[in-house]
């Protein structure tokens, strides 16, 4: 039996599994663009663990920054006590980036706990109860996370595991009519500025602004999920500048960690306040900003500035779209940037899409609330000639279907 076969058994027996049928491709290292079974097959990462390898794996100035934080300190204190250099030093240049007044940096671990800090910051901060998500988002698998998850039809997550949080509610993401639901009783509406797991919606014409007039209209805070689109996925370092709206909190995870586990919601000095008094510890994590993760974090933040990796990303993925958007089994491309979903329009194909995509050396995947589109959201720093090689197999794929 090969390495890989060995692998494959013991993580079968002892690894807890999210799926009757997980990929199974046993991972040996990582560089670039591409990852590499221990067999030495190489496979052009178009997921980028779902948005999260921007600066591309093994990045030497993420990776150094790494071994020189663990080296100094790991973790000292939970979460809020200590001045630790790498939080401080990375909260004040990532607010730099951002509109006014976000400027308080709240760091957790993940995206649903950056999600679930922003919620009860909003419950607080308003003293209201209802909170507003948009249908077929996904915004983490915690309870709270989960209560704001907007499926489509059927609600078959969510029935599996009621009661969830009462007095959230779901309307449809680019629906101006919807947008008076959000009343005076609503604490916050929760949105990605460009959905990613309802298959790559970005919003209509004056959607993100309507939607801002309207909560400032009713007093209920704006909270953008920047989890998939935040550092420089869409084209610009945050969707909320690309599109030109400030909400009230954004969530940030993913990405935000350079490859490490990192969440934060960033807000106002004053909003961020109320987490402090009656009762004060509003929101506890031992391994909030753990300084390993905010140093790799900062150091890839410095990378994507420093290279001016984002002002390339829309071109980038405007020549994905350019190599498949023409080839007949593709029905459409929906993209931001390097997010991109291209839809073929029947889960069938896109399924023995993915079967080829495993033999030819393409990581890919389908996403939660469209399983008629497969994804390409690689590495920002990926090259043209990475892109249009792998369109390459692509096309000899859809060739196939
Ligand atoms: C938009 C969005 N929000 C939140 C999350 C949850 O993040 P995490 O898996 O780190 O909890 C995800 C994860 O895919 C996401 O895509």
């Amino acid at each position: 039996m090969n390495e890989s076969n060995i692998l494959r058994r013991r993580f079968l027996a002892h690894v807890g599994q999210t799926s009757p049928s997980p990929m199974m491709i046993p991972v040996e290292r990582a560089e670039g663009s591409f990852f590499y079974t221990p067999e030495g097959k190489a496979y052009y990462d178009l997921v980028a663990g779902v948005s999260v390898s921007n600066v591309g794996h093994a990045n030497p100035k993420v990776v150094e920054a790494v071994k020189r934080q663990a080296e100094r300190y790991m973790h000292i204190m939970v979460y809020g006590e200590m001045i630790e250099r790498p939080q401080v030093e990375y909260a004040a240049e990532i607010t730099a980036l951002m509109p006014e007044p976000l400027e308080s940096v709240y760091f957790v671990n993940s995206g649903a706990e950056a999600v679930e800090g922003a919620l009860k910051l909003a419950k607080r901060y308003t003293g209201r109860a209802e909170m507003i998500s948009m249908r077929r988002a996904y915004h983490g698998s915690t309870h709270g996370a989960m209560s704001m998850m907007g499926e489509p039809e059927g609600e078959e997550w969510k029935n599996a595991f009621r009661p969830l949080l009462p007095a959230c509610r779901a309307i449809d993401f680019n629906n101006f009519d919807d947008l008076q639901q959000i009343t005076e009783a609503t604490a916050c509406v929760l949105c990605e500025p460009v959905q990613g797991e309802a298959g790559v919606r970005p919003p209509a014409e004056g959607y993100l602004q309507a939607l801002r007039g309207r909560c400032t209209e009713v007093g209920a805070l704006l909270i953008f999920d920047e989890i998939q689109t935040g550092m420089g996925r869409t084209g610009a370092m945050f969707a909320m500048t690309k599109y030109g709206v400030t909400p009230d909190i954004v969530c940030l995870a993913k990405a935000f960690g350079g490859g490490m586990p990192l969440g934060a919601f960033i807000s106002s000095h004053e909003i961020m306040a109320t987490l402090q008094h009656h009762p004060t510890l509003g929101h506890i994590t031992t391994f909030g900003g753990h300084p390993v993760c905010c140093a790799a974090g900062l150091a890839a933040l410095r990378y994507l500035l420093e290279g001016d990796i984002v002002a390339d990303v829309e071109r980038k993925g405007a020549l994905y779209e350019a190599l498949l958007a023409d080839h007949p089994q593709v029905c459409e491309v929906r993209r931001s940037g390097l997010l991109a979903a291209v839809e073929l329009g029947d889960s069938a194909k896109l399924f023995r899409m993915m079967e080829m995509f495993a033999r030819e050396g393409i990581l890919s995947d389908w996403f939660l609330f469209c399983d008629t589109a497969f994804r390409i959201s690689p590495p920002l720093t990926i090259s043209d000639d990475e892109i249009r090689d792998s369109t390459r197999i692509i096309r000899a794929c859809l060739d196939r279907l």
